[in-house]
This record gives structure tokens, sequence and C-alpha cells, in this order.
């Protein structure tokens, strides 16, 4: 008689016999969990789900509609000279776009051999001996990119612009703005910027006013279909659609040789409105939708942008839930948990609610202004729902490029700044900055510094922050504007804050 424990073959083998297909089927096929890392031409298979450990917990990235077979994709395709794609990056575990610490994984993984760091704009300056790792400092130390910028500035469609104001190279730590080939007297100037994420586009998109407060102007309508563009493209708004965006990344940063074909411009498109990303689970917290949170991308990706006009949920409503939660939710939690929710949820308050005096920051306080100074939150400038960055389109010198607010770094250029008609508002005539920002497209010395807003979301997997890294963590990021605008954050309303981006 069979004993239970005299033969367990009967049970165990068709057991082992599957692992041995599955251990043989890995074998064969080579695989094992799919590498973080989106080299390009690797012919993966984008599916609607991917989840990303980082330091903070999880990424999520959902891709709507069907999974994206990327081989022969012109977002996931080498199609320039010097081996990289869009992917390149803006990488998915990075939220779609690449923090320092990718680029110098990838150093280190490549021995500097990634297209990532491509003379072009992945090494401070294209003119450095290539090999170095001190020549690509800025990407690996600070997460940026050489952005190269013609000088007298040109619109969208290469119509020249007459700039109101001289630019001098005070500082030029690489060469860019002053090599042979590089600098104004050449015709650019090279400024260096994080990459921005490409995902949630369908907020980034929305036109949420009918005119940009900021400047008092009308919004530029679209060449493509003339439509009110949203403004809220590029740090400094150079391309007004994805289109025009494309055509820029074509021939700098993945050095075309020719253009995108429309059938590309079109799939491109079709993959970057259908990519959403959003921290999904925290280390501290546990799942960020659970017990009446609405956090990670499901939410995004499931809800439209608010109405024209308005601004929907006020921003991080998302986690109000946290704030009351039931007796019975409470005890499911673990201490850590539970005091880590909280915190998230006054952080929410204290971006909404804790108000302080914005001060001498053109585009809000300036030309058709909301006064000189205005009593304020966090919100007012980011206050789109589920994204934080503003609906009201325009762009904002918060500082973060010029002096005085940012300190000058040694190792980025810096710019003097002649105002040659009327004086800068804040500023005076003469300014100094290591990126005019939104100044480069327009030619206005009222422009000097301002930044397109950036969206909030994914923030843990993507530091340094701003459009010049200036914040290297999001602590960095509550001390600028703790000093900026001279607001006395407590010790608790710092860290709230901070525990609130880092489950965004
Ligand atoms: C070498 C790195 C690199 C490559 C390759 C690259 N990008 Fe970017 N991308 C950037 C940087 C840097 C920015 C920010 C530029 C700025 O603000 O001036 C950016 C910005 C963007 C934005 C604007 C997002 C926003 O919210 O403002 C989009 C869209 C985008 N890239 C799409 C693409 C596409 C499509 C491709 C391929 C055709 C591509 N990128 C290739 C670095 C790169
Ligand atoms: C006066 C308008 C204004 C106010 C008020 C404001 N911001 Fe910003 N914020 C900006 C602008 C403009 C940028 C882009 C600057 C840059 O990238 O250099 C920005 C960028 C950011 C970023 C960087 C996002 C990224 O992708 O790198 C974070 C995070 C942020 N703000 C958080 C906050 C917090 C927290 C507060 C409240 C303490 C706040 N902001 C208040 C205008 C504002």
């Amino acid at each position: 008689m069979r004993g239970p424990r005299s033969n367990p073959a009967p049970h165990l083998g068709p057991v082992l016999a599957g692992l041995a297909t599955v251990a043989l089927a890995t074998v064969a096929v080579g695989k094992g969990p799919p590498p973080r890392w989106w080299a390009p031409g690797e012919g993966r298979v984008f599916p609607q789900q991917l989840d990303y450990a980082n330091a903070q917990g999880s990424l999520r990235v959902l891709l709507a509609g069907e999974p994206v077979a990327t081989k022969g994709h012109p977002f996931f395709e080498p199609l320039g000279s010097n081996g990289r794609a869009c992917v390149t990056c803006h990488q998915p575990a990075d939220a779609m776009s690449l923090s320092a610490e990718t680029a110098r994984a990838r150093w280190d993984a490549t021995g500097g051999k990634d297209p990532l760091f491509a003379a072009i704009d992945g090494s401070d300056c294209p003119s450095l001996p290539q090999a170095q790792r001190a020549s690509h400092a800025l990407l690996l130390n600070r997460g940026l990119f050489r952005i190269e910028r013609p000088w007298p500035p040109k619109a969208w469609n290469g119509a020249p612009v007459t700039p109101d104001f001289s630019i001098a190279v005070v500082r030029d730590p690489n060469g860019c703005n002053s090599a042979p080939g590089h600098g104004p007297a050449a015709g650019n100037i090279s400024v260096y910027r994080r990459p921005r994420p490409v995902a949630n586009m369908k907020y980034l998109l929305a036109v949420g006013f009918p005119f940009d407060p900021k400047q008092g102007y009308a919004l530029p309508l679209d060449p493509d279909d003339g439509r009110m563009q949203s403004g809220n493209l590029m740090a400094d708004n150079r391309a007004g659609n994805l289109r025009l965006q494309m055509d820029d990344a074509g021939t700098t940063h993945l050095e075309f040789r020719k253009r995108l074909t429309p059938a590309q411009v079109t799939r491109i498109t079709d993959f970057e409105k259908r990519v959403f990303t959003a921290q999904q689970s925290s280390r501290q917290g546990g799942a960020l939708d659970d017990m009446g949170a609405k956090g990670g991308p499901a939410h995004l990706r499931d809800s439209e942008p608010g109405a024209l006009g308005s601004i929907g949920e006020p921003v991080w409503s998302e986690y109000a839930a946290w704030d009351k939660l039931s007796p019975a939710d409470a005890a499911r939690l673990t201490p850590e948990q539970l005091a880590f929710r909280r915190s998230v949820a006054r952080g929410a308050r204290v971006f909404r609610d804790r108000t302080f005096l914005i001060t001498d920051t053109a585009g809000i306080n300036s030309r058709i202004g909301f006064g000189n100074p205005v009593r304020n939150s966090c919100v007012f400038c980011h206050n789109m729902s589920q994204m934080g960055n503003d609906v009201a389109p325009g762009q904002v010198d918060l500082g973060t490029t010029t002096m005085p607010f940012a300190d000058p770094w040694p190792d980025l250029p810096l710019f003097r700044i002649t105002c040659l008609k009327a004086p800068h508002p804040h500023y005076g005539r003469v300014i100094l900055t290591m990126d005019p920002g939104f100044a480069l497209t327009t030619g206005r010395c009222a422009d000097v510094g301002k930044i397109t807003l950036q969206s909030m979301r994914g923030l843990a997997a993507r530091a340094p922050y701003f459009s010049n890294g200036l914040a290297k963590d999001l602590r960095g990021v509550v001390d600028y504007y703790d000093r900026r605008y001279h607001i006395g954050y407590s010790e608790q309303d710092k860290q709230d804050l901070v525990n609130l981006m880092s489950v965004l």
C-alpha cells in the first residue's frame, strides 16, 4: 500500500516537470526579468503595465490601449547617426525622464560607451575629450543635457527674432559658449537642462485658459491645426506642440540626417499620448491607492483634465482620505505606515493652505500682475489637479537659474544680460543668469529666467529637480522655496511636503 509519504513522486512529478520546462524555456530564449534599462532597438514589447522599484517605493507606468511592439517603432529605434532613440533619455523606470543616478549607472556599466553619452549633448561640450568621465560631469552629476539655442533667437519656423537685450559670456567652464563654433559670437548659446517626462501628456496638452494670464497675451496658435497651444512644453516653450518638439529632438539629440516622416510623427505622438506614470506604492506608507486614496497612474489614465478654465479637484486631494482614516483602516496599518500617511495628507494641506509672500517673480508679480507681493501658496503656481503643473499657460521666473536667487555654479556657464530698452521689472538692467530660459525663445529681457512649470508626478524616480537640476533631492526643493520666499516652514512642514512629493 502506498502511504502518503512513501512515494511523493505522483504529486511532485508534474510540478518538477513543469519547472524543468520553464527552466528550459528560460535558457532557450535567454529570458530573465526584463532589464531596467531600455536600450534602443531591442524590440521589446511595451506592455500595458510596468513596475519599477525606487528608493521611495515603486513607480508604475501604464500604457492606455494595446501593448506597443517597439520593433521598428520610431520612439524606440535608433533612427539617427548616434545610436540613440527617444527612449534613451526618456526611460520608463525614471518616469519617462532620466535620473542622474541612472546616467551614472550607465556610465559604470558601459565604460562611458552608451550612446547616452554622445558628444553632441551627452557631454559638457563636444570639443572636450570624450573618453573622460569629467567631460560628461554635468550629465553624471546633475542629470543635465546640453541644449544649444540659436542666437539671436529664432521662432519655431526659423524666422529671426530681434532681442531687446544683449548677452555676454561671463564664465564658460567647459568651452561650449566660447570654443570655435560655440557661443553668442558664433550664433548659438549652450544651456544645460533636465529631460522632461514624456508622460501624462493628456494633461500637459490641455488648454486650461483661453489666454496667457502671465504675460497678458493671446495664446499662440498651433501651426499644424490652428488650435490654441497649452504652452506647457519644454523649459523655454520653444516647441509648442509634440511634432515641433520631435523635430527639435530629432535634429539635436538624435542627430538625424533626415526629418521624421509624417507616419513616424503619428506613431510617436500616439505612443506619447498613451503613457501615464506615477508612484504606485510607498516604501513607508504602503499602497497609494487604497483606503480612499487615489494615487498611482490608473486614476490619471482614466480621468480627464479639468474643464477649460477650471482647475478641477483641488490638487493632491488624492490623499485627503488619509486625513480621516476609519479606526478599522488605521488598525490595519503599521504605526510607521499610519504616521507616514498622515504626514502625506498634512503635506497636501501645507501645499495648498500654507501661504507666503510671492515676491519679484516675473510672470506672477509683473506685467498684468497679481500684485507684488502676492500672498498665496504652492498651489498658486502648481494648480492642475492630479498633475501639479499650471493650468494657466505661461512661464514663470522662480529664480532657479538666475542670480541672486540661485547660487552660480562653477560648472555651469554664466551669462550677463543687458536689457537694451526697459529694464527687467525685478532685476533691473543687468542680469546674471545660468539659463535665460524663455527669453531665448522670445528675445525679451522681461522673460529672462522664466521656465515652464513641470508636472509633479513620478518625482521619486527622476531626481534631481528643477530645469537645471538645482535641487538634488526633494528636501532641496523645499529648502529652495523656504529660502527664496522666506517662508519659515517648520521642520514638520518640510518633512510633510517631502513625503507628499515622494508619493506623487
Ligand atoms: C539626449 C537626450 C534626449 C533624447 C534622445 C530625446 N530627448 Fe526629449 N527631452 C530631452 C530634454 C533635455 C528635454 C527638455 C528640453 C528643454 O526643456 O529645453 C526633453 C523634452 C522632451 C519633451 C517635452 C516634455 C515636456 O513636458 O515639456 C518631449 C515631448 C520629448 N522630449 C520627446 C522626445 C522624443 C519624441 C524624442 C525622440 C524623437 C526625444 N524626446 C529624444 C532629452 C532627450
Ligand atoms: C511663483 C510660482 C511658484 C510657486 C509659488 C511654487 N512653484 Fe514650484 N515651480 C515653479 C516653476 C516656475 C518651476 C520650474 C522651475 C525650474 O524648473 O527651474 C517649478 C518647479 C517645481 C518643482 C520641480 C519639478 C521638476 O520636475 O523638476 C517642484 C517639485 C516644485 N516646483 C514644488 C513646489 C513646492 C513644494 C512649492 C511650495 C513650497 C512650489 N513649488 C511653489 C513655480 C512655482
